[in-house]
């Protein structure tokens, strides 16, 4: 058995043992969980959150009655403190540029700022913590503020999809296990990672990939057989404009309104927004993160881990590790 066979039979193993923690999808498809107060989760609460988290879409959508209050913990920050990821319980992860509030605050810098994560324009899939690969398992986000016009957040779960690639071509699935199935060239300074795509963290089923956008340049791995097929299923898979199946979209258009996603299997993005001239009508996306393990959650914000990423550290990078 090869190394490619070995890795994608733990992945297979780490799918069954998920599916058996996971409750089963009624699938109805993705709804709204209504909170009444988002500091006192009731159970029912909790169960739906938890569904729609460890459903087929790795995704759930909230909205919070009500809403933070000035000066205490955002409750953003607690949310899912309760819940479990495929039976693994979730961590908080320790901000180092926290709100007093204790969340992550993401906001537009303006529309020709450098990033796109801090700008108002389109926001191509990726996931969150690119320096600390693999660190933060579960995202949430909270709308403080919406902007005059809304963006289109999405996600999508790229272990789902590819299951269901395996289904009509095994060879292009396996190819995202080849250590060099996908390349990230950093346009900025030519740095090079290669990887596989699909793996597993903690003992679940995990994925890797990121649209191409303005920061790197995303190419599959030229000598993989079957890498072409496999990297233009998940290109297509994750087109906000196609919207393909599995596709999870929300539009955060109401305070108390924001998604909880894994993003361990999920790449998310989202449309350009419009702000408006009043702040009350200026973009504010609180954030928060949880991990699977103790050591997880101590890593240090912008820690690249040279094992599995070998950019070096440069001042600047770090600021485009989430986006929202
Ligand atoms: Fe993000």
């Amino acid at each position: 058995m090869t190394s490619i066979q070995r890795a994608e039979r733990r992945f297979l193993e780490a799918v069954s043992r998920a599916a058996s923690r996971s409750p089963e999808s009624n699938g109805t498809g993705p709804g709204t969980v209504r909170i009444a107060d988002p500091w006192n989760l009731l159970p029912d609460e909790q169960r739906a959150l938890a569904d729609g988290l460890n459903g087929p879409a790795g995704a759930v959508v909230f909205q919070s009655e009500k809403l933070p209050v000035n000066g205490e913990k955002h409750p953003l920050a607690g949310l899912a403190d309760g819940l479990r990821l495929h039976g693994k319980r979730l961590l908080p992860k320790a901000l180092d540029t926290a709100d007093p509030d204790g969340t992550a605050k993401v906001f537009s810098k303006g529309h020709d700022w450098v990033a796109e994560a801090q700008s108002d324009r389109f926001l191509d899939v990726h996931q969150d913590g690119v320096s600390i690969f693999g660190v933060l398992a579960v995202t949430g986000l909270w709308t403080d503020v919406a902007p005059a016009r809304s963006a289109i957040t999405f996600t999508q779960n790229l272990v789902t999809r590819a299951l269901e690639l395996r289904r009509s071509d095994e060879d292009a699935f396996r190819s995202l296990f080849d250590p060099e199935a996908i390349s990230l060239t950093r346009k900025s300074d030519g740095a090079v990672l290669k990887r596989p795509v699909l793996y597993v963290r903690h003992g679940l089923p995990a994925a890797f990939f990121r649209g191409p956008g303005e920061q790197y340049l995303v190419e599959p791995g030229a000598r993989v057989p079957g890498a072409a097929r496999g990297y233009e299923y998940l290109e297509r898979h994750t087109n906000l404009d196609e919207r393909a199946d599995g596709i999870f979209a929300v539009e955060l258009d109401t305070p108390g309104k924001g998604i909880l996603f894994s993003n361990i299997e999920c790449v998310h993005g989202r449309s350009s927004f419009v702000n408006g001239a009043d702040p009350t009508q200026q973009r504010r996306i609180a954030g928060s993160w949880w991990s699977l393990s103790r050591s997880d959650a101590k890593v240090p914000w912008g820690t690249p881990r040279r094992t599995v990423w070998p950019f070096p550290r440069r001042s600047g990078f770090a600021t485009s590790r989430w986006g929202a």
